[in-house]
C-alpha cells in the first residue's frame, strides 16, 4: 500500500467516527508513524509503506477514534514555534496560551516565576526567548515537573531554570519581575460540558481547582505582591467569561494598570496587572 492510500483510509475512519479535522489528523499521525516531518507528507505520498507502519498507523487511528488528542498520541505539541513533550501527566498546551507570551515579551524581565508550569511551556519559552532571564517554575505535581525538566533540557535552558514542587506560593521565596501563570480555572459545574478529548485526557488537577474555578486567582492576586519587584507584573490566563471577576480581584488587591487581554479570536484570555504602588 502507498502512503496516500493509508492516509485516505485513516481519514475515512476518522470521518465516520465524527472526528473533526479528519484529514489533518490522519496526515499528522501518518507523518508520526513514518517518522517524517508533517510538511513533507505530500512528497512521500507515493512511497510504499511497510506492514509495521500500517499497524502503527491503525493503532494511532484507533486511539484518535477514542478521542485521544493527536498531541498525546504523537507525544508532542508545538508552542511558540518549539516542540514540547506532552505526557498524560500534563495539560495538552493550548494555542491561546501564546497570548501570555506575546504580552510577556513586550517588557523584558530578568527574574520570572511560572506558577503551575505543567509541561513548562511558559517558563521555558520565556527562558529561550530571553537569554539573560532566570526562571523559577513550580507545580504541585511532581510528575508534571519531570516533564517540564525534560522540555527544558530539550530547549537547552535547564541551567537557567529552577524547578520547585509547591502549592502555589507555599514553598517559594525571592522576588520576581514577572509572575506568569495559566492556572486550572474551569468551574466544577462546567466539567460535564467538556469534550471527551479534554475531560478524558487532561489531568483533572490541570483543569479545575474545584468550586467556582476562581480560587487560584484569589491566591495569586492576594499573594503575588509579596513576590514582585517594584514595577513587576503579573500575567494570568483566564477563562473567556472570567475577565470581569478576575480583573476585580487584582483591583481589590491594589494592583495598578489592570487590563484584560484578548486572544486571536477576540475572546478575553488573560489579565495583566502591575505591582501595587
Ligand atoms: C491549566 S494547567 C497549565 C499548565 C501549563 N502552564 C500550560 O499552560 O500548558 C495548570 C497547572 O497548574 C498545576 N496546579 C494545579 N493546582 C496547583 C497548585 N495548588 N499549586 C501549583 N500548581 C498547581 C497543575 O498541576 C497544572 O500543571
Amino acid at each position: 500500500m502507498i502512503l496516500r492510500a493509508l492516509i485516505a483510509r485513516g481519514t475515512s475512519a476518522l470521518d465516520q467516527g465524527d472526528i473533526s479535522n479528519a484529514t489533518r489528523d490522519a496526515r499528522l499521525l501518518a507523518a508520526h508513524v513514518c517518522d517524517i516531518d508533517p510538511s513533507r507528507v505530500t512528497l512521500h505520498e507515493m512511497d510504499e509503506v511497510s506492514e509495521a507502519v500500517i499497524a502503527r498507523f491503525d493503532d494511532a487511528i484507533t486511539q484518535r477514534l477514542n478521542h485521544r488528542p493527536v498531541s498525546r498520541i504523537i507525544g508532542v505539541r508545538q508552542f511558540w514555534g518549539r516542540n514540547f513533550q506532552v505526557t498524560d501527566d500534563v495539560l495538552d498546551p493550548r494555542g491561546d496560551t501564546e497570548t501570555l507570551i506575546a504580552e510577556a515579551l513586550q517588557t523584558p524581565a530578568k527574574r520570572i516565576l511560572d506558577l503551575g508550569t505543567g509541561s513548562g511551556i511558559l517558563g521555558i519559552t520565556l527562558a529561550a526567548e530571553q537569554v539573560d532571564a532566570v526562571v523559577v517554575v513550580t507545580d504541585i505535581s511532581k510528575a508534571a515537573l519531570l516533564v517540564a525538566k525534560t522540555n527544558a533540557k530539550r530547549h537547552d535552558v535547564e541551567d537557567r531554570i529552577e524547578f520547585i514542587e509547591s502549592d502555589w506560593f507555599d514553598s517559594l521565596h525571592g522576588k520576581f519581575d514577572l509572575i506568569i501563570s495559566n492556572p486550572p480555572y474551569i468551574g466544577e459545574n462546567e466539567l460535564e460540558g467538556l469534550e471527551p478529548d479534554v475531560i478524558d485526557y487532561d489531568p483533572i488537577i490541570a483543569l479545575t481547582p474545584g468550586g467556582d474555578g476562581i480560587e487560584p486567582y484569589r491566591i495569586i492576586a492576594g499573594q503575588a505582591q509579596n513576590y514582585l519587584n517594584e514595577n513587576g507584573r503579573v500575567i494570568v490566563e483566564i477563562g473567556h467569561l472570567q475577565g470581569k471577576d478576575v480583573k476585580n480581584l487584582f483591583l481589590q488587591a491594589g494592583f495598578s494598570g489592570v487590563q484584560i487581554l484578548q486572544d486571536l479570536e477576540g475572546k478575553d484570555r488573560a489579565i495583566v496587572a502591575k505591582h501595587p504602588v
